[in-house]
């Protein structure tokens, strides 16, 4: 059966969830373009290398050149100074959505945080259309992030898909990953579907897995026909086993962001 796509970007290829996509997304797109800041030394026969610093807009230009639709995970991917977020995720992202207008792109996807949102209560379940709410320099960065994708749409109809992926990890660490685990088949899945569903507009989208205790609701972001298969459950007595009972004031489990929420604000 033919792909729904000729050539699919994705960045940060060389990273941890770069590299989950790259193993699975091998069904959306003939050739899957791989870009990071790494080299590539084992490309399969239906990869492309294009090594790319997104801060640079010639270079971003032309690896967006002949591509249909985009996975976007690079960039600093946790928190740190505003100026290593400021010339990554922020002016790399906006040189990544600049390449893709001009180069007649049609959709993107891309990881969006938890942190965007990370000050609302676990006691909220919260949905996709909340304010945003982020805890850090990296959520800011997340939350320009959501704007520009909603601007490229309003604007230029570009399409894109913004997944706050919560924490995709081989598995969850801590208490707070038992509510927040999205499991890497579930966060190949979740692009997946946002990458095929016929009309997305700009949609906004949690990516969590099937968790016991859930604190965000996709229900406005049905069309994309996401359904996570895998839960935390299997990790739960080994994690309650290795972990204290926290202390309900302790932003670390009292919000949906954990631990950048709860840490001070990030200085050099
Ligand atoms: N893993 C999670 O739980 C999680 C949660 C929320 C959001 N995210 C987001 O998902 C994306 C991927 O996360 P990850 O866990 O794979 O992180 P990662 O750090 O493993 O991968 C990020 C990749 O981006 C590349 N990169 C960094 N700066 C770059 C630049 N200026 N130009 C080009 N490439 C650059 C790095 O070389 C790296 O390979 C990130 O945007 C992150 O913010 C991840």
């Amino acid at each position: 059966m033919a792909k729904r796509y000729t050539r699919l970007l994705i960045t940060g290829a060389a990273g941890v969830l770069g590299t989950v996509m790259r193993r699975e997304l091998t069904d959306i797109a003939d050739t899957l373009r791989l870009s990071d800041r790494k080299l590539f030394d084992d490309l399969a026969a239906h990869e492309e290398a294009a090594i790319c610093d997104l801060t640079d807009a010639d270079a971003v230009l032309k690896m967006t050149r002949d591509v249909d639709a985009v996975v976007h995970l690079g960039g600093v991917s946790k928190e740190s100074t505003f100026d290593a977020i400021l010339e990554a995720n922020i002016r790399g992202f906006y040189n990544l959505y600049e390449g893709c207008r001009k180069n007649g792109v049609k959709r993107v996807t891309w990881a969006s945080s938890v942190h965007a949102v990370g000050f609302y209560p676990t006691t909220q379940v919260i949905d996709t259309d909340v304010p945003l709410r982020p805890d850090s320099n990296y959520g800011l960065s997340k939350a320009f992030g959501e704007a520009t994708a909603q601007y490229y749409w309003d604007k230029f109809g570009l399409e894109s898909v913004s997944v706050r992926v919560y924490s995709s990890f081989p598995k969850p660490s801590d208490r707070r990953q038992l509510n927040t685990y999205l499991s890497f088949r579930d966060c190949a899945e979740v692009f997946r579907r946002s990458l095929l569903a016929p009309v997305v507009r700009h949609t906004v989208i949690y990516g969590v897995s099937d968790n016991l205790v859930k604190f965000t609701d996709n229900r406005k972001a049905a069309h994309i026909g996401y359904s996570p298969q895998d839960s935390s459950e299997p990790y739960r007595a080994k994690v309650e086993a290795a972990t204290p009972q926290p202390d309900i004031n302790d932003r670390f489990i009292a919000t949906h962001g954990g631990g950048f929420a709860a840490a001070g604000h990030f200085e050099d």
